[in-house]
């Protein structure tokens, strides 16, 4: 009888996935490109390359100001990825849906357009370990700005965070909690469900940090029941230079225009400007429409492999690589959480970080070595730097054999 993970590998086709994505079939240093640093920018597949060349060629307009035939074609493409992402995210309604540049815009305008207007002193904003810089520093500026307090819940040596601590760590001084669904460092998934029921509980609102989590894992907003949501498209195999950031309709009415623009506006006379609702009043200026577009093609062709399916394949090749890498002598795994979601973090006795990350690029094969922009993360397990092989729906085993192979060269030698 087949094994589960044989039916899984069955069920998931990896080799035809990687048919989809032109890139992979790049030679690197003489060697075919093997992919591990997903968590840094997905590759994209050719239905997203085609959507902004067919954008472009036929469709390219700016968008809801137009009287012609391609602003129509143009608005009712972007409109139409609105309505994609919002039920990629399970959300209310496809005015919840923002489109910003990334999580690292998204989280700012929070801080900007809500936090600025709704905390002041002896408020807290509640942050965990396991956050990006990205949601550390707009909410040490949003204290500065207001005389809040920034509080951090600890994790353990595994990288969980401590839930206990957490829950001490609310109270009704707590205005907003902030963190990542899925840690960029350790790939520790955190339990967002019940992290958010406790926060709502202490009356505080919550922004979760989805960059890692939407393309290892299904989300839905509605069931998470968080007040704002973000991601980065060119981390779920869209273009750089958009993302989303959903929030429940009560909250992005309660949040001030962030940017003065074109789009945002319902009137304007010298004295003063009348703003639309939500989303335009959050989207100022002509947007990164094709980008939008592209986007919505991402999560449409993610959705069609299926993201269950997906989150099933890179389980069985973190566990594996997970297992594999800790049996390389003076190798030492830099989170070990039981729920993890596609990174893998290690250092290795007497090579540097860095040096790992130039010897694996000699064989083809891409990682991210350093502090992955989440020092505090890093440090908190008393390094500087890891390497850390990151995995999307497109990795195989091949590609785990292949990493372990040049660490256990570089172990034998060191
Ligand atoms: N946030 C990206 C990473 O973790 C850039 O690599």
């Amino acid at each position: 009888m087949p094994s589960d993970s044989a039916i899984a590998e069955v069920a998931f086709d990896a080799q035809a996935v990687r048919a989809d994505f032109p890139i992979l079939g790049e030679i690197v240093n003489g060697l075919p490109l093997v992919w591990l640093d997903s968590a840094a920018t997905t590759q994209k597949p050719a239905v997203v390359l085609e959507r902004l060349d067919h954008f472009y060629r036929h469709e390219n307009s700016n968008i809801h100001r137009g009287a012609h035939e391609l602003a129509s074609r143009a608005t009712d493409a972007y409109e139409q990825a609105r309505t994609t992402a919002a039920d990629f995210l399970g959300a209310g309604g496809r005015e919840e849906i923002v489109f910003v540049r990334g999580t690292t815009e998204a989280i700012n305008v929070v801080a900007h357009a809500w936090g600025r207007h709704h905390l002041g002193p002896g408020d807290e904003v509640l942050i965990t370990w396991l956050e990006h810089h990205a949601n550390i520093v707009p909410w040490q500026q949003l204290c500065q700005a207001t005389g809040a307090r920034l509080r951090v819940a600890p994790i353990d040596d595994s990288g969980q965070l401590v839930l206990e601590e957490y829950e001490q760590l609310l109270s009704e001084r707590t205005r907003i909690v902030a963190f990542a669904h899925v840690s960029n460092v350790l790939g520790t998934i955190l339990p967002a469900r019940e992290m958010t029921e406790l926060a709502h509980r202490h009356g505080a609102h919550v922004l979760i940090d989805g960059a890692q989590a939407v393309s290892h894992m299904p989300v839905d907003v509605t069931a998470l029941d968080c007040d704002w949501y973000a991601f980065s498209g060119h981390k779920v195999f869209g273009p750089t230079g958009i993302g989303v950031l959903y929030g429940k309709l009560g909250m992005l009415n309660t949040m001030a225009p962030w940017q003065g623009g074109g789009s945002t506006i319902r009137d304007v006379t010298f004295e003063r400007t009348l703003y639309k609702p939500p989303p335009s009043r959050l989207e100022p200026g002509t947007a990164s429409i094709a980008d939008a577009v592209a986007l919505g093609a991402a999560l449409d062709y993610l959705t069609a492999v299926g993201i269950d399916r997906v989150a099933r394949h890179e389980q069985e090749l973190v566990a594996h690589a997970g297992e594999a890498l800790s049996a390389v002598p003076g190798l030492k795994l830099i989170g070990t959480a039981p729920e993890k979601a596609g990174v893998i973090s290690f250092v290795l006795d007497g090579v540097a970080p860095s040096t790992i990350g130039r010897a694996l690029d000699a064989e083809g094969i891409a990682v991210r070595a350093g502090h992955h922009c989440a020092q505090p993360t890093v440090r908190r397990f008393g390094h500087e730097a890891t390497v850390r092989a990151s995995l999307a729906l497109y990795n195989t085993r091949q590609d785990i054999d292949a990493l372990v192979a040049v660490i256990e060269r570089l172990a034998s030698r060191s």
